[in-house]
């Protein structure tokens, strides 16, 4: 697929198919993440493939941040939330967390997330390419300890997305843009 295309087409997408994922599939998509610029070529991400018993552990700790969400837990219908959402986060074919160094000099720590998320839309761009759909979320569990825990991350460490990934079931249009000549500045 060419470049521009990839672009144009590439699309957050929410519904996937019950086709499965594999991360062999996945490994070329990394290799374009991984040459994403970075200054000081700090290489600054790790890409963490989620497996059946961490998603499982993930899906858990998403059901009862959205069951909360909604109501206490000691409301009547906590139990049944909290049981659709743990279904749909395992439903989620392939579920890849990106996350990214913290240097102790805030200058290089907010080059290295930016240059983590220039990966994070190489890796988007390059999974259109091979026909999988995905989501960039910044739910909040990607702030939670027991996340952190879960994946083996430490403190010097965040995570900047948690990437769900499928075959497309739909692919949503394109949300409107305003017209690009607005943000764009010539100066004399
Ligand atoms: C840093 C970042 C965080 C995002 N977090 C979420 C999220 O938590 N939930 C969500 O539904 N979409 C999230 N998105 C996806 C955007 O909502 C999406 O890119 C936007 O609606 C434009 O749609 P498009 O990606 O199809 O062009 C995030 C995107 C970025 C770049």
């Amino acid at each position: 697929m060419e470049l521009k295309n990839a672009i144009y087409q590439r699309r957050s997408v929410f519904k996937f198919s019950d086709q499965p994922v594999s991360f062999d599939h996945m490994m070329p998509c990394f290799s374009l993440a991984h040459m994403a610029p970075n200054h000081h070529l700090t290489q600054p991400w790790q890409f963490i493939c989620v497996g059946e018993r961490t998603k499982s552990l993930l899906a858990d700790i998403y059901a009862q941040a959205r069951a909360l969400k909604k109501m206490g837990a000691d409301d009547e219908n906590f139990a049944q939330v909290y049981q659709q959402a743990q279904q749909k986060f395992l439903r989620t074919p392939a579920v890849v967390m990106v996350a990214c160094r913290v240097d102790k000099d805030p200058m290089v720590a907010e080059e290295d997330y930016a240059a983590t998320c220039c990966a994070i839309q190489n890796l988007l761009l390059a999974l259109t390419d091979v026909g999988l759909g995905a989501q960039w979320s910044t739910h909040p569990m990607i702030r939670d300890e027991r996340v952190l825990s879960l994946l083996g991350l430490d403190q010097q460490q965040r995570i900047v997305a948690m990437i769900y990934i499928g075959y497309p079931q739909a692919i949503p249009p394109a949300p409107p843009r305003q017209e690009v000549s607005d943000f764009i500045r010539l100066l004399d």
